[in-house]
């Protein structure tokens, strides 16, 4: 399988990877041979990586809070640095989420959301790009969301940073397609995360998620592996800005 990828040794950020999806994508990164740096909030992240290391040598971590999207300049050059200065591939997975009201939202929640989802997305991925331009090759994907295409419920902030992070993907995509950069989006629909705590402590909406799912399930991190390890190696090389849904067939319903 690694043959096929041809991944063997490359070098990946991925962010939020302490958990969930991230830790997910991280490790089918690195189960393909990908050295991984892990940046995420969590103080736990240690932990994490240390434990991955009794398989994989080659993962290491950076804790820092990439909604302090000044500090990143310093903060992706540190986590380069760990990769013996090599980055092919950037997993923008960090993301959060308040569910609430729209009329309730602290205007403060909406800037940590666009923060975090979308700015540290547009800075990372830049910063990163000069790298990979210089090499002439280099792959982003970020993490969308099915609220990319939808408005959700309670999700203002969320969805409409999804929506954001869909365009950037595409604008991103079409400056840096001729260099060799191919800027892509996962779109994962429902997962069985922390970010989904309050649908999954909610019967009722459960159900009724569940209902709409034509897969008659939430999704598991491991699930996301195959998409990244895709759209991390050189078979996609000649696909560029999409935004690949991997929903249990939720936005075809
Ligand atoms: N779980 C789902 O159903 C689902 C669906 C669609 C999209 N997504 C997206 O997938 C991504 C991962 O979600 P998840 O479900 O794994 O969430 P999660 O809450 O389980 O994990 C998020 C991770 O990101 C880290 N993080 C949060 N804020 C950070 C910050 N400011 N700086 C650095 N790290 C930070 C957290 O510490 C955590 O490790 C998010 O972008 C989310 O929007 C998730």
């Amino acid at each position: 399988m690694n043959v096929l990828l041809d991944l063997q040794n490359k070098t990946a950020v991925v962010t939020g990877g302490a958990q969930g999806l991230g830790l997910g994508m991280a490790t089918g990164l690195l189960e393909a041979g990908v050295r991984v740096c892990i940046i995420d909030s969590s103080q736990e992240v240690h932990e994490i990586v240390e434990n991955l290391r009794a398989e994989y040598p080659s993962v290491y971590c950076l804790q820092a809070d990439l909604g302090e999207v000044d500090k990143l300049p310093s903060v992706i050059s540190e986590a380069i640095k760990l990769l013996d200065d090599e980055i092919d591939i950037l997993v923008n997975n960090a993301g959060i989420h308040k569910s609430m009201e729209a009329s309730k939202l602290p205007l403060q929640n909406f800037r940590d959301i666009f923060n975090v989802n979308v700015t540290a997305v547009f800075e990372l991925s830049r910063l990163v790009a000069a790298k990979m331009v210089q090499k002439g090759a280099g792959k982003i994907i970020n993490i969308a969301s099915v609220l990319a295409f939808q408005g959700g419920y309670h999700a203002a902030a969320y969805s409409s940073s999804k929506g954001a992070v869909a365009q950037l993907t595409k604008s991103l995509s079409n400056e840096w397609a001729s260099k060799g950069i191919q800027v892509n989006a996962i779109a994962p629909g429902y997962f069985n995360t922390d970010i989904n705590r309050h649908i999954l402590n909610d019967p009722d909406r459960f159900q009724s998620l569940i209902d709409r799912i034509p897969a008659g399930r939430f999704g598991n991190p491991e699930e996301l592996k195959g998409a990244v390890q895709f759209l991390a190696s050189e078979k996609s090389n000649y696909i560029n800005g999409i935004i690949l849904p991997v929903d249990g067939g939720f936005l075809g319903r």
